[in-house]
């Protein structure tokens, strides 16, 4: 018998059937949500397993071996996520990220990013199509995702110091390894390749600069070094806002070694501020959910493995597109017509901005709300 089933994961079960309009005007890449914000990024999460138990995602006591993880028949085929992305392109989105849990332990995952490689914007250009992954499988992977079609890749590594490492990952994972992921990556021409670092107050932040200086000296301007500030995404890592190191901190400490100077925006709705460092040795950048919002320009929408659509990271209830992908109504199925009106009218109802209320809710008394976890929509 297996365990009861894990509260916090309660909300994998919890979506709507999306309503489908009887009439709407086709997809024209000029949907806005009730904030004015476009649909430009679609994360599609792979799958919801993953072979690290980072303790700030997916704590061993709660994610051990009688978790039950999505089964099999219930994740998206290829064919199925390929089709709802090309809804999405056509809508307007330009960039698709494929997510996990970890991403690379979905079988033949290079076949979906050759699939999707094969999708045009409406304008005839390829979407920028990316990665994020914990790095472990990457040196063996990346020439493959390379020859796939996968433009760049964005890797986590929470520190330099293989004990820290080991013991953050907490499945004993050499750091080491990592490091060479990033190397083959870099070698193939995956391009600019981002390393993400969460910040946890306590544990981590002594490798800041160290990191920032390995970054700098081994791989040079070609990959970016970005610091998260530790969210209180979930309900399962115990989070604590005495845990979260300001993003202005951060830089300090950096600039105190390679002076900074800002720099602009690549795209609206980035979630990163850029910062360069004054001696031309690349950029760093800092991703500051807790104490500087950025909702306000917002164009992320996020797929779960078994077809959920979710309008924010800190959702609580998804939109179950899988039931349209599969479903049938008047003895026949949905067309494509049908799925990206669907999506249309989920996306122009969207009035999310979790981040920016957060500060109330935090001096509101109650409990938190519910929401769903990292390891299950990815990044
Ligand atoms: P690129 O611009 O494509 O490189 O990606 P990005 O800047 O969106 O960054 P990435 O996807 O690597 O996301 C970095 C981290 O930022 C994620 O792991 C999350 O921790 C955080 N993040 C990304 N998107 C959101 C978001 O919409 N809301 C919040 N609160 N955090 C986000
Ligand atoms: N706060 C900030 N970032 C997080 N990630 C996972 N959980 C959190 C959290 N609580 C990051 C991972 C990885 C990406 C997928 O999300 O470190 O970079
Ligand atoms: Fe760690 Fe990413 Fe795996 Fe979560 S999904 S446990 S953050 S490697
Ligand atoms: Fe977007 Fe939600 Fe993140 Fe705000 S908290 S930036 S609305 S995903």
């Amino acid at each position: 018998m297996g365990e009861p089933l894990n509260p916090t994961a309660d909300l994998r079960y919890a979506a709507s059937v999306p309503p489908v309009p009887a009439e709407a005007p086709a997809p024209s890449g000029a949907l806005r949500d009730l904030r004015g914000r476009p649909l430009r990024d679609l994360r599609i999460s792979v799958t919801d397993r993953c072979n690290f138990r980072c303790t700030y995602c997916m704590p061993k006591e709660l994610f051990g071996a009688n978790y039950r993880f999505l089964p099999q028949s219930s994740l998206l085929s290829f064919e199925e996520i390929t089709r709802t992305a090309r809804l999405f392109v056509a809508h307007g989105v330009h960039k698709l990220r494929l997510t996990g849990g970890e991403p690379l332990l979905r079988k033949n995952v290079e076949h979906l990013i050759a699939m999707l490689a094969a999708l045009r914007t409406p304008e005839g250009q390829t979407p920028d199509i990316t990665l994020t992954t914990n790095g472990s499988l990457l040196a063996r992977k990346a020439p493959a995702l390379k020859d796939a079609g996968l433009q760049r890749v964005t890797v986590s590594l929470d520190s330099l110091d293989d004990a820290v490492f080991r013991g953050m990952n907490d499945v004993d994972f050499p750091v080491a390894d990592v490091l060479q992921g990033i190397r083959v990556a870099q070698q193939v021409g995956l391009a600019p390749i981002k390393v993400n670092m969460v910040v946890k107050k306590g544990t981590n932040e002594h490798e800041i600069v160290p990191l920032a200086r390995h970054v700098r000296d081994a791989f040079g301007p070609g990959v970016v070094l970005r610091f998260i500030e530790y969210m209180d995404v979930g309900a399962s890592n115990g989070w604590r806002m005495d845990e979260v190191l300001p993003s202005a901190e951060v830089v300090e400490r950096i600039d105190r070694v390679f002076p900074l100077r800002p720099l602009e925006p690549n795209a609206p709705g980035e979630t990163a501020q850029r910062w360069a460092y004054r001696d031309g040795g690349g950029e760093v950048g800092v991703i500051s959910s807790v104490t500087r919002a950025f909702c306000g320009a917002c164009n992320r929408a996020r797929l779960s493995t078994e077809g959920k659509l979710f309008l924010c990271l800190f959702a609580h209830q998804g939109h179950d597109l899988r039931a349209l992908l599969r479903g049938r109504h008047e003895g026949r199925a949905y067309t494509d017509e049908e799925i990206a009106a669907a999506i249309g009218l989920i996306w122009s109802r969207r009035d999310d901005r979790y981040s920016e209320l957060r500060a109330r809710q935090a001096r509101e008394a109650g409990p938190a709300a519910p929401r769903i976890e990292m390891h299950y929509i990815g990044g």
